[in-house]
């Protein structure tokens, strides 16, 4: 080519050089302003949580909201396939809110809607970050790393309260809180627990979907009658393997549900065994579930498997 040719070249190189330098040049501004009117942080690796061991530790047996000192407080949040624990995070407004989270199988995600909020919750680890909330409302949370099947019902909710709002809501907790165990579950609503926890894989009308969770409805009354302590050991121990309902075989895993307190356990127990026409099929003397049918097996040590096993020796398929 001839000089005159080349040079028009270099000319357009350098134009498409400038154009895409103003680019880059204009993102940097972009991100730049976002990051200062919208602020950031990046969450810190809080130590190490080993799945199998939470319900022992002392950061996350019991999640929930905790109060560190004036106007602070300590959440500490589970994620499971497909919740999280607990599923509502209620704060007073402006208050130093300290985040603790992590996974208990697989990787979550927990983006809060409106905040620069959206951490990654990965099993054995403990996320950590620190927030305060400028302005009551309720903010939405979603898991926004695809754990499975169920991913898209994954969802909790963050509600920050006015401050006399939520002493009052807080106030009126600890005084109704406590029922000791042993006495009936009246308090707790096992249909509450079951849309919360349960629902997002067996489905609300209890049929489960084919092929990936088994069904409750008409199959609930199957278990207790083969054993009634073998609901009990599967929603606190969970379940693992292959089985067989109504033709249909399931290799999933049933997470165990040991972070639920005994009174909600028995609540949902008693709730799935006569929700959806369940009850026509117990037997007419059957004993409801009561809380100390979870205490006294929680101390048991089963793994998935050997619920499993035990599911074999029951003649269920
Ligand atoms: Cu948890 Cu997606």
């Amino acid at each position: 080519m001839d000089e005159r040719q080349h040079h028009a070249i270099a000319t357009w190189e350098r134009r498409w050089l400038a154009i895409s330098g103003l680019m880059s040049l204009s993102f940097v501004i972009l991100i730049a302003y976002s990051l200062v009117t919208e602020g950031t942080a990046i969450a810190q690796s809080g130590g190490r949580a080993e799945p199998a061991t939470l319900t022992s530790s002392a950061l996350f047996a019991d999640p929930g909201v905790r109060t560190m000192g004036p106007n602070e407080y300590q959440v500490t949040v589970v994620a499971q396939a497909f919740a999280f624990q607990p599923e509502t995070v209620v704060l007073p407004v402006g208050a130093k809110a300290h985040f603790y989270m992590t996974s208990r199988d697989v990787i979550h995600g927990y983006g809060v809607e409106d905040t620069y909020i959206n951490i990654e919750v990965i099993p054995g680890e403990i996320a950590s970050f620190e927030y305060t909330f400028d302005r009551p409302g309720t903010y939405r949370v979603s898991c926004n790393e695809y754990c499975g099947i169920s991913h898209q019902n994954m969802l909790g909710a963050i509600e920050v309260l006015p401050v006399a709002e939520y002493s009052r809501r807080v106030g009126a907790a600890a005084q109704t809180a406590p029922a000791p165990s042993g006495q009936a579950a009246g308090a707790v609503s096992g249909e509450t627990v079951f849309t919360t926890n349960c629902a997002s894989c067996h489905q609300a009308n209890g049929q489960g979907i084919a092929g990936a969770f088994p069904p409750l409805a008409g199959h609930a009354p199957e278990l207790f009658r083969a054993d009634r302590s073998y609901p009990v050991k599967v929603l606190l121990h969970g379940l693992q393997g292959e089985i067989r309902v109504a033709g249909t075989v399931y290799n999933g895993q049933m997470p165990a549900w040991n972070s639920l307190s005994d009174e909600q356990l028995a609540a949902v127990a008693n709730y799935v065994m006569n929700a959806w026409g369940n009850d026509a099929a117990m037997p007419a003397d059957a004993a409801p579930y009561t809380p100390d049918d979870f205490a006294a097996a929680r101390g048991e040590a089963m793994t998935p498997d050997e619920v499993h096993a035990l599911r074999g020796t029951l003649g269920l398929p």
